[in-house]
């Protein structure tokens, strides 16, 4: 039985519920990713189960849930699809002693100094597209000094290094051109470029790395593992059973985590090329950046897909729009479903009896068709045996009265 609980006309968009609740709070403020959603989601929704021992998160993304349930004690397990981001999740969840946080912080000062004194010479540039669209000459000068510098004073893949690479990232999109106006990143006009702007790039690199270093200082008391894997082939991707589920998986709305990232993957090599980049959202489930998008142009609908006349209706209005994009988008949406239908079914194989599912999505709409996100959810869920299948709307996400964030939540039957 679907309970759908919508009471839109109370909803707010809630900034708290959103990744900036998350930017000064210790190490879930260390680099930002606006999808990301809040802790405060994330530890309400722990506080509510009496004994989750199992927590997993499918879709980690910055880690929030994996790092909420280590820091409640719990076992936390994770998985993405994207390398950057696990690298990340990693950092974010490890217990890092006094002294490597000591030796850290001295290795910042020294890498800043080597890097002022053009002493530990200068990194390749990232193969990023248009790399002075970023950043202003002498800004890319400074971080490839500096990237030189931290491969010098400390070891490759050691706690110093990692900590130290998390502060290199937020340097290097504080020095950047990146604007953050919109849902995904663009570029500021040019009245806000921090070109024009005498910026000491050395202290920004020093604060940043104050910051991390103080959320380094906050251990997590639970036991967490984070993989790289694609969660629409579980149970590969999960070691073990759960017995509860808290993620917030992709949205189908186009945005792509790879173009997002695009600036910490070129600069720390977790992408070389455009044909890499479009290759890793192609696997994403709901990715359409580069190759991805002409790929699903001539995609065909695998003969298990997931069936249902609603979805089918919304395909047709969609691949009907006036609009030459309609068949595309449409394909888009199929494949999104589809990807999602594998994960799902995938998923009920790694749980334990009597656990609990929320899943963290929001819907969307193209070209005027509303795409119901949460009630598809709550459809594969409840046909999938899950009870007490729930859609709670939980906030606007703009001003468009339409697009709501709900949590569709279940019970594992068995
Ligand atoms: C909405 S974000 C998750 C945000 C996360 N809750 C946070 O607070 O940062 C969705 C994540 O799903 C990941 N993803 C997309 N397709 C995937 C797949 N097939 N398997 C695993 N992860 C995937 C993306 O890389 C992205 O990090």
């Amino acid at each position: 039985m679907t309970t759908i609980i919508e009471k839109r006309e109370y909803l707010r968009q809630r900034s708290d519920y959103t990744y900036k609740f998350n930017t000064s709070t210790g190490r879930h403020g260390w680099l930002r990713l606006t999808p990301a959603y809040s802790l405060k989601i994330v530890e309400e929704l722990i506080s509510r189960h009496s004994q989750p021992k199992r927590i997993f998160d499918p879709f980690c993304g910055t880690g929030t849930t994996v790092l909420s349930a280590v820091y409640h004690g719990h076992e936390g397990v994770t998985t993405d699809i994207n390398p950057f981001l696990a690298w990340f999740a990693r950092a974010k969840i490890a217990c890092y002693t006094p002294g490597e946080i000591a030796n850290a912080r001295d290795a910042c000062a020294m890498a800043i100094s080597m890097a002022k004194k053009k002493a530990s010479g200068s990194a390749p540039a990232p193969p990023i597209h248009n790399i002075e669209r970023w950043w202003a000459p002498k800004t890319i000068e400074f971080l490839l000094r500096l990237r030189a510098a931290l491969a010098v004073v400390a070891e490759d893949n050691s706690p110093e290094r990692n900590l130290l690479t998390v502060a290199f990232c937020r340097s290097l999109i504080a020095l950047s051109n990146a604007a953050f106006n919109h849902q995904s990143m663009s570029f500021k006009d040019d009245k806000q470029l921090p070109l024009a702007m005498n910026y000491d790039m050395a202290a920004v690199f020093a604060s940043g790395t104050r910051f991390v270093l103080q959320g380094a200082s906050e251990n997590p008391g639970g036991h967490g593992t984070v993989s790289l894997g694609d969660s629409r082939y579980m149970p590969d991707t999960a070691h073990g059973f759960f017995d509860l589920v808290i993620t917030s998986p992709p949205y189908a709305n186009r945005m792509s985590y790879i173009r997002e990232l695009r600036p910490y993957m070129y600069w720390l090599d977790f992408l070389m090329n455009g044909r890499d980049a479009g290759e890793l959202d192609w696997k994403a489930i709901g990715g359409t950046w580069g190759i991805a998008t002409s790929r699903l142009a001539d995609w065909e609908r695998p003969a298990d897909c997931f069936r249902h006349s609603p979805l089918e209706n919304v395909l047709k209005k969609i691949a009907s729009a006036d609009n030459k994009n309609g068949l595309l988008l449409s394909n888009y949406v199929a494949k999104y479903f589809d990807d999602m239908w594998m994960h799902f079914q995938g998923l009920t194989r790694a749980l334990a009896p009597g656990a609990v599912v929320h899943y963290i999505v929001g819907n969307s709409t193209f070209y005027g068709t509303l795409v119901p996100t949460e009630r598809l959810y709550a459809e594969m869920l409840g046909r999938l045996g899950f009870t007490s299948v729930e859609c709670k709307a939980i906030r606007k996400r703009n001003s468009k009265k339409e697009l709501v964030e709900f949590d569709v939540s279940g019970t594992w039957r068995k």
